[in-house]
């Protein structure tokens, strides 16, 4: 049953709402617009592109699950995305689709790969060199995080964090563990994240996802890695998350993926946010993949307030609640907060 209730929230008030982004996988976040565009370019150059049309692809009316969600990446759209050109093209598209929908603060997380003639290492320094350059970057400062895949090696994630040690100057604030949580043993990452916190940088885990991630012994593991935030937090037991909360561990909610996904059952009124919003943590709406599932986080804000009967005035708590847990920095914490009481009056 989705619950359904009054608000005097409305689409053109959460547009306006000053927001956090937090958790935003910058391939997945590419629009499948930009993709097709992407794409018309490649075949100009090679009519042979054994790729088919994004937006047949990635049509409104696909539906996703864990199984044919995760294979996306690596079959299709990292190959579509490989050359520097696209590279730099899409991630501009996705800085400037997080700013037109109101997004104040921006922490992008991407997977550093290598393609075509860019190396990990270069594709960062691509990633950061759009970020740097970025027509109105004023309103919208990012950060990038770095992004471990499950299926990496214990020197893989090494490499991922050696990089993001390498580029800290440059933005990046923190690293992530990610992909098919079907997939890896997590226990192999723990010196690349002890390492990774040793020189300052923060953690943030998808956590939970589905229950084949989710035994107690995965959850115990990754907790001990020391996460300053964690993504999804689907399956955790009711005494797992009264540790969550002693720890101020922050959470990057991601309802519209969830719902879409079947990664929850029913719509977003049984979503576990329904269970969070009044507890005393740090939580952030998030869009997780933008691309994929097309709710932007001005629409993800609409969802709760329309949902669970949020008032404006609740809103702009929930966005401060995100606030809390960025990995940017007091001064960055302050101007947000800020802006959220300049929206109040
Ligand atoms: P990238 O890191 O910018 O290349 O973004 C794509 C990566 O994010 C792929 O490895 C995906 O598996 C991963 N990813 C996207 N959404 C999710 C999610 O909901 N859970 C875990 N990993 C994800
Ligand atoms: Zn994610």
């Amino acid at each position: 049953m989705t619950q359904s209730a009054t608000t005097d929230v409305d689409a053109a008030f959460t547009l306006s709402l000053p927001k956090v982004e937090l958790h935003a996988h910058l391939t997945g976040s590419i629009t499948p617009q930009c993709l097709h565009e992407i794409w018309q370019q490649r075949k100009l150059s090679d009519p042979n592109l054994a790729l088919g049309d994004p937006l047949e692809l990635l049509s409104k009316d696909k539906t996703w699950n864990a199984t044919t969600f995760f294979p996306l990446f690596s079959s299709y759209i990292y190959a579509l995305c490989s050359t520097r050109e696209s590279i730099i093209y899409s991630t501009n598209s996705v800085l400037q689709n997080f700013k037109e929908d109101g997004v104040v603060y921006l922490e992008l997380r991407t997977t550093p790969r290598s393609s075509e003639g860019v190396s990990k290492e270069a594709y960062i320094g691509l990633v950061l060199g759009c970020i740097d350059n970025f027509e109105g970057k004023e309103a919208i400062p990012t950060y990038l995080i770095l992004s471990i895949d499950r299926r990496s090696t214990a020197s893989q994630a090494m490499e991922v964090v050696d990089l993001a040690i390498r580029y800290k100057e440059r933005g990046v604030v923190g690293v992530d563990l990610c992909g098919d949580p079907s997939k890896g043993d997590v226990s192999v990452f723990k010196a690349a994240f002890t390492k990774a916190k040793q020189h300052g940088l923060k953690i943030t885990l998808h956590f939970a996802e589905v229950p084949a991630s989710s035994s107690e012994l995965e959850l115990e593991t990754l907790l001990r890695f020391g996460p300053d935030r964690l993504g999804h937090v689907i399956h955790v037991p009711e005494e797992m998350a009264h540790e969550i909360m002693r720890r101020r561990i922050g959470l990057e909610l991601c309802i519209s993926c969830n719902v879409q996904a079947s990664l929850t059952e029913g719509g977003v009124g049984e979503h576990h946010f329904g269970w969070w919003k009044d507890r005393e943590c740090s939580i952030a709406l998030c869009t997780d993949d933008l691309g994929i599932f097309g709710s932007p986080l001005s629409n993800e804000y609409l969802l709760v307030a329309e949902t669970f009967g949020l008032s404006r005035k609740e809103l702009l708590k929930l966005s401060g609640r995100a606030v809390e847990c960025i990995f940017g920095g007091e001064e960055e914490k302050q101007r947000l907060l800020a802006l959220l009481v300049r929206q109040e009056k």
